[in-house]
């Protein structure tokens, strides 16, 4: 089966107005004739009105890096789900490393956020990947298993038909050391057998993307690997000309 490929950029804590407008104008310019994969940006909240505003009607999708999983109320400095639909966002990330290692996110708030997400009608980006130390014990896959298991045990190998997979060991991401072809290839199999216990045609269909230090020069070897369905980019999507040579391999 051939899995489309999928380019989400992860803006992270970056940006301006100005910035914004002349990086999206070359994104949208860049990516019009590549019409074989997806492009998804997440921008940071503030942004979101810029990002619909400049993406709309464009083959270039735009979401969030993060939600609340409650609908609304007292939460003074949390965005909704229905908020980020009210701003025409597609996707969500949920349960990115840095949330995790600096905002005490957990695995049972990662799974309340994806659910959240879901309810709403996003399609939420669930992220995963073990530590240098984690990798050095051969803790992988026990880490990564445990990550997704948070999500199937509550709410069902179901809910893996409208949600993407991104495997982002913490060691690349924001390194200047990218996981080999190789490396990722066998952290994606792993992900893709465990659903497949669950359910072979879910696992068959859902998109695992690469994350962690991924750039212009790298992806295409990445994207050749049969379990790679594209990648998650850091740094390297705030740049036009990187991003848009990532979204090339993709295509
Ligand atoms: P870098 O591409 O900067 O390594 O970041 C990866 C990442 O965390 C994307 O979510």
């Amino acid at each position: 089966m051939m899995r489309r490929k999928l380019v989400v950029g992860n803006w992270k804590m970056h940006g301006s107005t100005a910035g914004n407008r002349v990086l999206l104008e070359k994104i949208v310019n860049g990516v019009r004739d590549y019409r074989n994969a997806d492009y998804v940006v997440c921008v940071p909240y503030p942004y979101l009105y810029q990002a619909q505003s400049l993406l709309q009607g464009s083959n270039v999708m735009w979401g969030a890096q993060n939600l609340c999983a409650t609908k609304d109320g007292a939460l003074t400095g949390a965005v909704s789900p229905a908020m980020l639909v009210d701003f025409g966002c597609t996707h969500v990330l949920v349960g990115h490393s840095e949330r995790r290692l600096q905002f005490h996110e957990t695995d049972d708030t990662a799974a309340a956020r994806f659910h959240a997400a879901q309810e709403a009608g996003l399609i939420p980006i669930l992220c995963m990947g073990e530590s240098r130390e984690e990798r050095d014990s051969d803790w992988t896959e026990f880490i990564v298993g445990r990550q997704l298991d948070s999500v199937m045990r509550r709410y069902g190998v179901e809910v893996l038909r409208r949600a993407v997979l991104a495997y982002e060991p913490l060691w690349a991401v924001g390194s200047d050391n990218p996981a080999t072809p190789d490396q990722a290839e066998e952290v994606h199999q792993f992900i893709r057998n465990r659903i497949a216990r669950c359910d072979p045609e879910i696992a068959r269909q859902v998109r695992i993307l690469y994350g962690g230090s991924l750039t212009a020069a790298n992806a295409a070897a990445m994207f050749a690997m049969p379990n790679v369905d594209g990648g998650l980019v850091g740094r390297a999507s705030i740049k036009a000309e990187e991003f848009i040579g990532i979204c090339r391999a993709a295509n």
